[in-house]
């Protein structure tokens, strides 16, 4: 059998390029042996967390290794089993997205319920984004009715369910978000309150605080940059800033990413300013948000939205589409029925 892979051929430098990927075919053995599974893979997911993995420096994960298979959030079918545990037609999670097929002996597998839920669900409003906009707004941002929320890259998979969690939960939510479309939604859709374009504002700031006019309560920052020293203006007394990403910065050489100016503001507010990494929250609250993300969707508080690629070989487009917004919602690449 025929198995189609994206390996991963060059590092960036510093902007990532379709030359960073190459398609490769290899031949996957008939022959299974005990304990092994053949997984199909249906769905996989690209994610900004992939670019800063393309710098060969240490983080709080391992860099990509380059000639090998790229790594990455997957849901697929047991085609073939060899595995009582893991029986043909379950479906499963995985860290090997980015290859149509594999071979494994079942660990690191997660079975999935797909009986009442479209499996890619577990890669997005389900997954790691859903949950990263959960514990970054609810936990460890404490919003709460009256607060003033203000979210950067708000029409993507983490924002845009950051915006709706906060209306859930009876805040003010403002957002903002590189096109006008995401701009439509944002307002007409998840029905927050207030929504820019911050490509085409000429002054952020003073956009920001004419639509915060009591100032930002919560701010929950997807862009970093020029996104959060504008923002840190606008911020409350005792204002509470949570830090989830800086994608402005991700495709910039080190000298090059923006500063902060304003971080003054911090002091004079007593702001207090919290980075996370979603995976050290995920086993303690993943309870919890499956049952709020479960009441907040029958009551119809939350609507979810994907961008979605066809093809292994649409996954380094689909990559790369992150970083000049072609995604509302979740960026995801379907790899088969
Ligand atoms: N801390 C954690 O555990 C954790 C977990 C998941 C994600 N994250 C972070 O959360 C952020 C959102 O992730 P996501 O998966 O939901 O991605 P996403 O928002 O669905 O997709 C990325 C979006 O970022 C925006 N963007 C790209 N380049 C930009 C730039 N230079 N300036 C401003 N905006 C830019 C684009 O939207 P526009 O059209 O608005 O430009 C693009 O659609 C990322 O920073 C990611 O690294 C962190």
């Amino acid at each position: 059998m025929i198995n189609r892979e994206i390996h991963f051929a060059q590092r960036p430098s510093p902007q990532p390029s379709l030359d960073c990927f190459k398609l490769v075919e290899n031949e996957l053995g008939e022959e299974l042996k005990d304990g092994q599974v053949l997984v199909k893979n249906l769905w996989m997911s690209v994610d900004p967390y992939m670019r800063p993995r393309m710098n060969d420096v240490k983080s709080y994960i391992p860099p990509f290794q380059l000639d090998h298979v790229l790594e990455g959030g997957a849901i697929g079918v047991v085609e073939k089993s060899n595995n009582p545990k893991l029986p043909v037609g379950t479906h499963v999670e995985s860290m090997n997205g980015w290859r149509e097929y594999f071979v494994s002996s079942g660990k690191g597998l997660g079975i999935r319920d797909t009986s009442t839920i479209a499996p890619q669900d577990y890669l997005g409003i389900l997954g790691m984004p859903g949950i990263t906009a959960y514990v970054g707004t609810k936990i460890l941002g404490e919003a709460k009715a009256g607060d003033t929320v203000y979210v950067s890259g708000a029409g993507g998979a983490v924002g845009s369910l950051v915006c709706q969690i906060a209306k859930a939960l009876g805040c003010t939510v403002v957002g903002s978000a590189g096109s006008d479309a995401k701009v439509e939604w944002l307002l007409n859709t998840a029905k927050i309150d207030a929504a820019f374009n911050y490509k085409t504002e000429a002054d952020f700031a003073a956009k920001l605080a004419a639509l915060c006019p009591k100032g930002i309560d919560l701010f929950f920052d997807n862009v970093g940059g020029s996104q959060l020293d504008g923002a840190l203006l606008s911020m409350r007394k005792n204002g509470r800033a949570i830090l989830c990403g800086t994608i402005e910065d991700y495709n910039e050489a080190p000298e090059k990413r923006h500063g902060v100016k304003n971080l003054f503001k911090v002091v004079a507010l007593g702001v207090t300013m919290k980075g996370f990494v979603v995976l050290d929250y995920m086993a303690e609250h993943h309870q919890a948000f499956t049952a709020d993300m479960a009441k907040w969707r029958s009551e119809g508080k939350i609507d979810w939205q994907e961008t979605v690629y066809e093809g292994v070989d649409k996954a380094p487009e689909a990559f790369l589409g992150l970083f000049n917004g072609a995604n509302l919602g979740k960026m995801l690449v379907k790899l088969a029925d």
